[in-house]
């Protein structure tokens, strides 16, 4: 055994920008009025996320080995076997890549992510019962990350061995045959500047005045209040002008989506 490359950059840098929006994304849920300017916000970390698990899966298939699905285990009694010595103790089999149980939470957080992303965007003319799930299924997410993390924090202390470090460095004790080949670093930087893109486009297409967000080759969609009709201050735009466009300064480019609309008239 010895310290080899088993994460290569495109699964870490993933990993950790999923994360962030997740948690960028829940904060404003729980903290932020859904009609405040900050709200957008919330739009912008949760279609992220989404974009990232789509890219995620595509790298599940062409990916370096320990990122493919196949090299994921999803045999049921490979997961109990691994549940039980997680939970019990004893000598289960030891996992380089994803064990049993992380294989099926990633599943899980995936299918979860691209629902609650699908919801968020039926919100707006679709109405309460999209809400109602959204809510139900962003908790759910919630309670699989936090059994995630849960389980990371018991391997590392049951096994000595910092996984959390591994999702940074990439390195796991393996043995050398099993190592990846290249880190693929051009993929890395190459998710990071899609990813970069495509909240600049939603930033760009997020139209605070008309409740819009348009994403990249999806369309556009009403948001928040928008499809519910009792704010009728939303939709004729002027009376938010003031207050909401300066509330998002931080966006600074309120000020072109304005201009691009006059174009589209
Ligand atoms: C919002 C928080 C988090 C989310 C949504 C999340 C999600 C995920 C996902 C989707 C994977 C699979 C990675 C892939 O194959 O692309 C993963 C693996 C992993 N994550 Fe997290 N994670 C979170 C927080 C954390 C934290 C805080 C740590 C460590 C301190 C961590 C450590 C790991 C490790 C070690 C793996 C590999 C585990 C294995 O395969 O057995 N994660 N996580
Ligand atoms: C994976 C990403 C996402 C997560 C984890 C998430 C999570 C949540 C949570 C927990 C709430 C409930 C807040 C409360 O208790 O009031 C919420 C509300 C909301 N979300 Fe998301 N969301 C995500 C993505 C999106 C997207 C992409 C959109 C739309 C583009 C969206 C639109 C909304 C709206 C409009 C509300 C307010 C609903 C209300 O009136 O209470 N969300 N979200």
């Amino acid at each position: 055994m010895a310290r080899v490359q088993i994460w290569d950059l495109p699964v870490r840098i993933f990993h950790w920008l999923l994360a962030a929006a997740l948690v960028t994304a829940f904060t404003i849920a729980l903290t932020v009025d859904d009609e405040s300017a900050t709200f957008a916000f919330h739009y912008l970390a949760g279609s992220v996320a989404g974009f990232l698990v789509l890219l995620r899966i595509v790298w599940g298939v062409v990916g370096s080995r320990w990122a493919r699905f196949r090299d994921f285990t999803f045999g049921p009694s490979a997961l109990a076997g691994y549940l039980r010595a997680a939970l019990f103790g004893g000598d289960g089999a030891r996992y380089v890549g994803h064990n049993p149980a992380t294989s099926w939470a990633v599943i899980a957080m995936f299918a979860l992510i691209l629902s609650i992303v699908t919801t968020g965007l039926l919100m707006g003319s679709g109405g309460e019962a999209f809400e109602e799930i959204h809510e139900i299924l962003a908790w759910t997410l919630a309670a699989v990350v936090g059994a995630h993390v849960a389980g990371v924090a018991l391997h590392t202390v049951r096994h000595q061995e910092n996984i959390g470090a591994a999702m940074v460095t990439g390195q796991r004790e393996a043995e050398p045959t099993q190592a990846i080949t290249s880190t693929r670093p051009l993929v890395g930087v190459a998710l990071l500047a899609a990813v970069g893109a495509f909240a600049f486009g939603v930033s760009r297409g997020y139209d605070a005045a008309a409740g819009t967000v348009t994403l990249p080759l999806l369309g556009t969609f009403a948001v928040g209040e928008g499809g519910e009709g009792d704010e009728g201050g939303d939709h004729d735009g002027a009376s938010d002008e003031g207050g909401d466009r300066d509330g998002a300064s931080g966006e600074g480019d309120e000020d072109d989506d304005a201009d691009e609309g006059a174009d589209e008239h």
